[in-house]
């Protein structure tokens, strides 16, 4: 082979080999590979020069030179080089306290929302959603709310539009949850047994126990022989679901034009009553308005604040502090 392509080849080969070591060790090997007095690829070159005739041998012994230095001295830049400690690892502080990650979490009501629903679903209940902004059938008509009742008043509601000759429906923010009720037996035939959760507006003066926007949980269940006592069994298995066993449950009589009879309900952990919702056995008159017979089916209902539950449980005394989005607050949770 050409003197020549010989020398290229191994310069060519040699640089590459210095520049591809990326430690200590590799940068050995090579030089053992192209610089080994013994044997290795120089050794090979030499034998190469062996053979040029002897006239040209000065001229081609000098280039082996140059080319042996050139090897030679890149390969020590290499190895200085690679005795440098990397500049991106002498500035680490290995003291200093690594960057903490917030961890978020739901909200408190999030959380109580999700395990009403976990508990009223091994009761064998389903959960229906309905429309914050409703007709007056939903919220006052179909319930059995005439139009002299004063929850039907205006001031005590917000009305979003009134009935026009151009906009025959009134809309306004759902006053409460029973809407659902009125939704659900629409769609649905008998039997039913549904929750729904959501948010309602009344614009009540707000203080520690009342909000113009808080979270209700309804419940419905019609069927054949639906009595109080079941009602009763369900409110109290699922209070003492939620704030432990030991709840005690107790009803009062009260009013309320879609049920009758109608209760107000409290439960009791320790010493103090709690009033937690209304409920009672839905009026045939709700009941005849979504097309169903009261002579087949019978049902209760009940409606209760979500807030005052999660109140009670965590000891927390005013409910604005669910609204306010004050992270010492939500954070404890
Ligand atoms: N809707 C009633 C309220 O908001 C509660 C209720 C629900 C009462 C269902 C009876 C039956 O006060």
């Amino acid at each position: 082979m050409d003197h020549n392509q010989s020398f290229a080849d191994y310069e060519a080969s040699a640089l590459l080999a210095i520049a591809g070591a990326l430690s200590a060790g590799d940068l050995e090997e090579v030089r053992i590979e192209y610089l080994g007095k013994k044997q290795g690829r120089l050794k090979d070159l030499q034998a190469v020069l062996g053979q040029v005739p002897p006239d040209q041998r000065p001229a081609v012994g000098m280039k082996f030179n140059a080319i042996k230095d050139r090897v030679t001295s890149a390969w020590e830049s290499r190895k200085e080089q690679l005795a440098k400690p990397k500049q991106s690892e002498s500035w680490i502080d290995v003291t200093l306290p690594g960057s903490r990650r917030e961890i978020g979490s739901r909200h408190p009501l999030s959380q109580t929302i999700g395990e009403f629903k976990g508990i009223m679903a091994r009761f064998g209940f389903d959960v229906e959603e309905g429309p914050e902004v409703e007709d007056e059938w939903h919220n006052f008509v179909a319930l059995n709310i005439p139009d002299d009742h004063p929850a039907r008043n205006p001031l005590d509601n917000f009305y979003l539009s009134v009935a026009s000759s151009t906009n025959p429906e009134a809309r306004l923010l759902r006053s409460q949850t029973s809407t659902v009720q009125i939704r659900t037996m629409e769609h649905r035939p008998p039997p039913v047994r549904i929750v729904s959760v959501g948010r309602v507006y009344r614009p009540d003066p707000v203080d520690a126990t009342h909000h113009l926007m808080f979270h209700q949980m309804e419940g419905l269940m019609i069927g054949p022989d639906v009595t109080m006592s079941s009602l009763k069994t369900v409110l109290r298995l699922f209070a003492a679901s939620y704030l432990g066993e030991g709840t005690v449950v107790r009803f009062r009589p009260s009013f309320f034009p879609f049920t009758e009879p109608s209760v107000e309900f409290d439960a009791r952990r320790g010493t103090g009553w709690l009033e937690l919702g209304g409920a009672g056995m839905v009026d045939p008159n709700v009941l005849r308005a979504c097309g169903y017979d009261p002579e087949q089916v019978s049902g209760f209902a009940f409606g209760l604040g979500i807030a005052r539950f999660c109140m009670m449980r965590h000891g927390i005394t005013d409910i604005r502090h669910f609204y306010d989005n004050e992270l010492r607050f939500l954070k404890q949770f």
